[in-house]
């Protein structure tokens, strides 16, 4: 399963861990919504988790860069960037047609997300670990 936690992923921040946690739970009913195989129709629910990702997603990316932008990390600028690419990559999922392809759509965005949290926790969030525990930063 690619939305479990694991302890590799924690940066040590309790607020961005719990952040974290709470964006792969959100995965992971994507996740579910994409293995259904049941014959029904899903575009409700599907549009509704989206709105869901996209909402706590950009909830998470402004509480991240306020932190940064307060402190003066320096990968801020980086940071933005690609907090920007991936609510930009959501709400092409919004927009695109995906009534007639729901299975693909949801499968794709499943993926994506699972590779793009995880690549961007480990990567690029765990950067910041030491320069925010060392200002006193929990
Ligand atoms: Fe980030
Ligand atoms: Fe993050």
């Amino acid at each position: 399963m690619y939305f479990k936690w694991k302890d590799e992923y924690a940066t040590g921040i309790e607020t961005i861990d719990a952040q974290h946690k709470q964006l792969l739970e959100i995965g992971a009913r994507i996740f579910i919504l994409a293995e259904l195989d049941d014959g029904y129709d899903h575009y409700d629910e599907i549009m509704e988790v989206l709105g869901e990702l996209k909402d706590y997603t950009q909830y998470h990316f402004g509480y991240e860069e306020q932190l940064m932008e307060t402190n003066g990390y320096e990968r801020y600028e980086n940071q933005k960037f690609q907090h920007f690419f991936v609510i930009k990559k959501i709400e092409k999922f919004q927009s695109s047609d995906i009534d007639d392809r729901q299975k693909e759509t949801i499968i794709g965005l499943a993926e994506f997300i699972s590779d793009w949290i995880i690549n961007h926790i480990l990567k690029e969030d765990m950067q910041y670990r030491e320069f925010f525990i060392s200002r006193g930063i929990k």
